[in-house]
């Protein structure tokens, strides 16, 4: 070893001992004859005090360099508190320096200095140098040993599952490599393990896990990734409650692992449904109220146009009540919400003391009475499409949680029974609310199998659940088909035919023919879920080296053109 000690071990106890510490020039003070010098490694900040003998190496000290010291370990007159190692310092008798350090291409610590997060990602390998950043790595490695752990106290085995294979049907685009013993043939890259966490279910390996890479090719946002780490579950002879319990031991186990946290057990479950009618999304956050409020009956005789308009084509008017009064700026805000969705604009009423104004008040005074009763702050209304209507409210009321500083604290709740099927606006068809994979309630299998208009089926709700933690959604899985004519009839409603389901699901429905037990499975994103434990506002925090917010890798300078060769040999 090139130490004795890291440069958080040493203290006041070690005093006359030898020591030989390696790390990174932190920070130089050359006072006189002598130089302090604070090193670091991962662990710590030692004072490390070289004196003329070593003068020559004075000029080599550029901050970042990295040092190798050895000498006695002393204890220091003047106490540094704020250190942990601040009572000694290490009296260097030989020092070399083993890589001197350019200048920066920006202050890596000093964060009263902006940087932007392009130029830290260019060197993110610097950017990773800072205790912060380390500590989230630590906590991610502490987090996948702990999920591990507890998996394997429950019986189950970790599986790789290959990362290319055919396209998977998870909703998002694919990423494509080609081959180059098949041209023109591409492989896919899994955009998670779906089938095969099945096909292992067949296989008669009846707890599978996986901590795995998914790929999808979508929008980058603050909690995606092209590439991101899910934490992959799949269970034999299990209903939904298995499910849901086994995941919530691991969750609770990580709360207390990593945050000293204690979750109180079972989490609260919520159906779709009510969801979307109270919070206006499917991924609530109830750290806070401002729950939306059904007017219809109320506003839709109010002699107001719109709201009228909206009752008579059975629609909703729906409000949500901020508590205070709205400045132009912030009801620009909500406005251009509203707008966004489609909505001419957001009305708006405000209540106070007793008494209603601004806004359209002065066109529906019949309902003051009533509307006053609600509280005091700025009522927000809208009429419309029910689902529509919910899902723009819901945005305000994310804003206005926002704006009064009350999306703090943990809240976790499984959301369950989403609708099998949604409206695919680009296909003018129905799609998978999940994947096609996912079983119905079964009540509703004979439905399924008769004849049924297509927005009939909108309503046939599934054997979902997705874990919310503080409004967002960190996992999701289901109980799946396990019946391969069930299986056929939903890949026929979704417009895909026996041949095309057989070319692209065929192993999956060869599979079935043979014994397949009932099972089922969740996945979270791992990372998605770090950063919402952790509270950070990215998912590039929790990732060593994420793509860039435009989905590019700047220190890779990827992706980039191929070379002329490389292109030949794969026949493009
Ligand atoms: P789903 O598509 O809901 O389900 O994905 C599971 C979880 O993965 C995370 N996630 C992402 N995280 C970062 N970047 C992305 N681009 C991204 N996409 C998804 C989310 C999400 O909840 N096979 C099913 C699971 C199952 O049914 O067992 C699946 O992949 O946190």
């Amino acid at each position: 070893m090139l130490r004795t000690h890291t440069c958080g071990d040493l203290r006041q106890k070690d005093a006359g001992r030898k020591a030989t510490l390696a790390g990174w020039v932190h920070s130089v003070r050359i006072m006189g004859r002598k130089a302090f010098i604070d090193m670091r490694d991962r662990y710590g900040i030692t004072q490390v005090v070289m004196d003329e003998a070593l003068k020559s190496v004075f000029s080599e000290l550029t901050r970042e360099s990295v040092l190798m010291v050895s000498g006695k370990v002393a204890k220091r007159k003047e106490v540094n508190p704020k250190l942990d190692t601040g009572d000694i310092e290490v009296l260097a008798e030989t020092a070399v320096v083993l890589s001197k350090a350019e200048p920066l291409p920006f202050e890596i610590f000093n964060q009263d200095i902006h940087t932007t997060e392009e130029t830290r990602l260019k060197h993110r390998f610097l950017d990773l140098r800072r205790s912060d950043m380390q500590h989230l790595m630590e906590l991610r490695f502490k987090a996948a040993t702990t999920v591990r752990t507890y998996c394997a106290s429950k019986g189950f085995i970790e599986i790789e599952t290959p990362y290319m294979g055919r396209p998977t049907p998870e909703g998002s685009r694919d990423f494509l490599i080609s081959s180059r013993t098949f041209p023109k043939h591409f492989w896919a890259l899994q955009q998670s393990p779906q089938i095969y966490k099945q096909l292992l279910m067949v296989a008669g390996l009846d707890k599978y896990f996986q901590v795995v890479r998914c790929f999808r090719d979508e929008d980058l946002r603050a909690d995606r990734q092209y590439e991101f780490t899910q934490l992959d579950f799949e269970m034999s002879f299990v209903n939904d409650e298995d499910v849901m319990k086994f995941t919530e031991g691991m969750v609770a186990m990580l709360y207390a692992q990593l945050l000293g946290i204690k979750l109180t057990r079972p989490f609260s479950v919520m159906q779709w449904s009510e969801a979307l009618d109270r919070y206006g999304s499917d991924k609530p956050d109830r750290r806070f109220g401002m729950e939306l409020l059904d007017l219809t009956d109320l506003l839709k005789k109010s002699g107001f146009q719109a709201f009228e308009t909206a009752g008579d084509a059975g629609g909703v008017v729906k409000a949500v009540l901020y508590p205070d009064r709205v400045g132009k700026k912030d009801l620009d805000r909500f406005n251009r919400i509203a707008k966004e969705q489609g909505f001419p604009g957001v009305a708006w009423v405000l209540v106070e003391d007793g008494k209603m104004g601004g806004g359209i008040s002065k066109h529906i005074t019949s309902a003051e009475s009533d509307l006053v009763k609600l509280g005091n702050g700025t009522l927000f209304i809208l009429a419309g499409e029910k689902q529509k209507v919910n899902e723009t409210l819901g945005s305000m009321r994310l804003l206005g949680g926002e704006l009064k500083g009350l999306r703090k604290g943990t809240d976790l709740v499984w959301v369950v029974n989403f609708p099998l099927f949604e409206w695919g606006e680009e296909i003018k068809n129905i799609q998978p609310g999940h994947h096609p994979f996912t079983a119905p309630k079964p009540e509703f299998e004979k439905f399924l199998l008769e004849e049924h208009e297509k927005s009939e089926l909108l309503s046939v709700p599934s054997r979902t659940f997705d874990l919310v933690i503080n409004g967002v959604e960190v996992a999701g899985g289901s109980i799946r088909i396990t019946d391969p004519e069930l299986q056929h009839r939903i890949f026929e409603l979704l417009g895909i035919s026996r041949k095309e389901a057989g070319r692209k699901f065929g192993m999956l429905l060869e599979a079935f023919k043979y014994g397949v037990p009932p099972h089922g499975g969740v996945a979270f994103g791992f990372d998605r879920l770090l950063q919402v434990m952790l509270g950070r506002d990215s998912i590039r925090d929790v990732i060593a080296f994420p793509k860039s917010k435009s989905g590019r890798a700047l220190m890779e300078d990827a992706p980039n053109e191929a070379d002329k060769e490389q292109l030949k040999d794969l026949g493009l």
